[in-house]
């Protein structure tokens, strides 16, 4: 590994707004915050300039970044403290594992900015759009919680309104292509929208909530739950918890 990122993996250890991996923080989150303000997820956050606007945005929310790559969080973790940001803070982990991290309805809603598309077939479990993810965004999520989807891929676009059509999702918003001035929340640009902007690419924006009931989603959910009973076994059997937080 780079000596920067090593450093910066060192420095995230003693962050305190950064959770590596953490253990019974689920149902826990308002009480780290120390308010009943909603709470908002950015997914596969990256550098997290959701998290970081949208806590300066609204006075009354709460926001966590989610992404394994510690090196990347860095950077948001630490400008959330240069800034006192004390409302955005960071968890390093796999969203596959999301559901052992937050307890139901925990999560107001949830933004996922230009997340990885896995455009081959064989790779389209890992879209974060896929059933193997919206279970468990249904569980976390508090009931109509939007999904805000931001994305250069019109392949990963259109999925995803095959998936809300699929698993009987309500779509609420869908902007075809995002004005370089949008404003408020879908005026956020992060470090990869900026990336494809200069390519000239046009951006994608999807807003959706997912059905109440369990039904279209059973099936993953026990797939789901059984990697997670998995996950839970190769952590219980790390003898330095620390171990696993040096995996980049
Ligand atoms: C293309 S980058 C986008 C980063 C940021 N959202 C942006 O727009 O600048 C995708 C990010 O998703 C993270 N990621 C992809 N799959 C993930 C997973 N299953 N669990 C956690 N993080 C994941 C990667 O580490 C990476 O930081």
């Amino acid at each position: 590994m780079a000596h920067k990122k090593l450093i910066r993996f060192e420095e995230i250890k003693h962050f305190p707004n950064v959770w590596s991996f953490p253990q019974g923080m689920a149902g826990n989150w308002h009480r780290y915050f120390q308010n009943d303000f909603p709470i908002v997820l950015e997914l596969a956050c990256g550098k997290g300039e959701y998290t970081l606007s949208l806590v300066k945005m609204y006075e009354q929310l709460n926001a966590i970044g989610v992404d394994v790559k510690g090196n990347r969080i860095w950077k948001g973790a630490k400008a959330a403290l240069e800034q006192q940001l004390t409302r955005a803070a960071f968890l390093r982990i796999q969203i596959e594992h999301l559901v052992w991290y937050f307890a139901p309805q925990e999560i107001s809603a949830i933004w996922i900015p230009f997340p990885d598309p896995f455009l081959k077939k064989s790779k389209a479990k890992k879209r974060l759009t896929h059933p193997r993810f919206l279970w468990q965004y249904q569980q976390i999520l508090k009931p109509n919680g939007k999904i805000h989807l931001k994305t250069d891929s019109p392949e990963l676009f259109d999925y995803t309104l095959e998936m809300i059509d699929q698993i009987g999702g309500r779509l609420h918003v869908r902007v075809d292509d995002v004005p370089e001035d949008a404003s408020g929340e879908l005026g956020i640009q992060t470090y990869y929208e900026r990336l494809h902007r200069a390519e000239g690419k046009k951006i994608y924006y999807l807003a959706f909530s997912l059905p109440e009931d369990w039904k279209a989603l059973e099936p993953w959910r026990q797939e789901g739950l059984a990697a997670l009973e998995k996950h839970l076994q190769h952590l219980a059997g790390i003898h330095d918890p620390k171990s696993i937080s040096n995996v980049e």
